[in-house]
């Protein structure tokens, strides 16, 4: 029995070394040296080449090295009898939180205008709002949602949240469907993007949804890339309609070294590393899964395939 490691992006040696300390009796390949397909039970995976899952005969499941799992169902032959686990770790969610409320704090803070001002030499005083009269729109109130709104709650900012299904959550005003997504961009003065990437979700930040926030609100993408629109939000960015964007994912990663986000005074670029998964704290949970399958018992953090999170 075997699992198969894939990942171009994340450090496989230090990955079979935590595996082979977890689970000793199986044994890591990792790809492209799979080895015979058919003694391959168990796949942990970063954006598999399409095809890769489907060659796999005796497989029993898939756990994604990512809270998302776009990366591996973007592939439509892969098989769908297969349960699909995400990754759901709480050193992620805590660094996901600490990314969002310190790119908040920044934009409440106005330190971007504070740092183009020190760029042309300006000593000038702005009025600084109390976070209770800025009002933060986040988008997704699942796992990573959740404890960023509450995070935020507790610094003081006035919280509002978007879901598919409705959700009662003390202190955070909340909305979902089409008519509560408007209702949630007209009163987000920073609006915060941690939606999974699904057919429905998929280029949500665009034009349409730019001109419905307050004139001069903030964006901050920490989801996937494809949420955005590049085009709109240059332009949003450019007629004044935004005034800051902070990205932390984009369409094509790395950002190719011509793309005009890495040049623009207006948008803050960082490399996606807003809740990057740490083999440290996820080998543990992934093992856990595999423990779980191999033993029957019911898995966690299952994904829907249908529902595309
Ligand atoms: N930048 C990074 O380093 C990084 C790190 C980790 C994760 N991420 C991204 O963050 C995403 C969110 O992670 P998570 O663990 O919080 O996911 P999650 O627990 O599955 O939560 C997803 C949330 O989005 C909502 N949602 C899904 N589709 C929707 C739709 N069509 N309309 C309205 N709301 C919708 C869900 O609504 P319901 O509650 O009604 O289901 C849920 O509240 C991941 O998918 C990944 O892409 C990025």
């Amino acid at each position: 029995m075997a699992i198969l490691f894939c990942s171009s992006l994340d450090p496989a040696g230090r990955w079979r070394e935590a595996l082979a300390r977890e689970l000793p009796h199986l044994e890591t390949r990792i790809y492209p040296d799979i080895g015979d397909p058919g003694t391959i039970d168990y796949a942990l995976v970063w954006a598999p080449p399409p095809g890769l899952l489907a060659a796999l005969p005796r497989l029993k499941l898939i756990a994604s090295i990512g809270a998302g799992v776009d990366h591996i169902l973007a592939d439509p032959s892969v098989p769908r009898h297969v349960p699909i686990v995400r990754l759901v770790d709480p050193a992620t969610t805590r660094l996901m939180s600490e990314y969002v409320l310190a790119q908040t704090l920044r934009l409440h803070r106005q330190d971007l205008l504070y740092e183009a001002q020190q760029r042309a030499g300006i000593w000038q005083w702005h009025e600084q709002p109390d976070p209770a009269e800025r009002r933060v729109g986040i988008l997704g109130l699942g796992r990573l949602g959740t404890d960023a709104a509450t995070r935020l709650k507790a610094n003081g900012f006035d919280i509002a949240g978007w879901s598919r299904t409705g959700k009662t959550l003390d202190g955070i005003a909340c909305f979902s469907g089409g008519e509560g997504f408007d209702a949630l961009l007209r009163r987000s003065d920073i609006l915060i993007c941690l939606l999974p990437l699904t057919a429905a979700t998929e280029n949500i930040l665009d034009r349409r949804a730019f001109d419905h926030l307050p004139r001069g609100a903030s964006v901050v993408n920490v989801a996937r890339g494809r949420h955005l629109v590049d085009a709109d939000l240059l332009e949003a960015l450019d007629s004044g309609q935004l005034a800051y964007a902070i990205l932390d994912v984009f369409r094509e990663e790395p950002l190719p070294p011509d793309h005009p986000f890495w040049r623009h005074s207006r948008i803050v670029v960082t490399p996606h590393v807003a809740g990057a998964a740490e083999v440290r704290t996820a080998a543990p949970i992934i093992a856990d899964a595999i423990r779980r399958a191999e033993a029957g018992l019911p898995l966690r953090d299952v994904v829907d395939p249908e529902r595309g999170y």
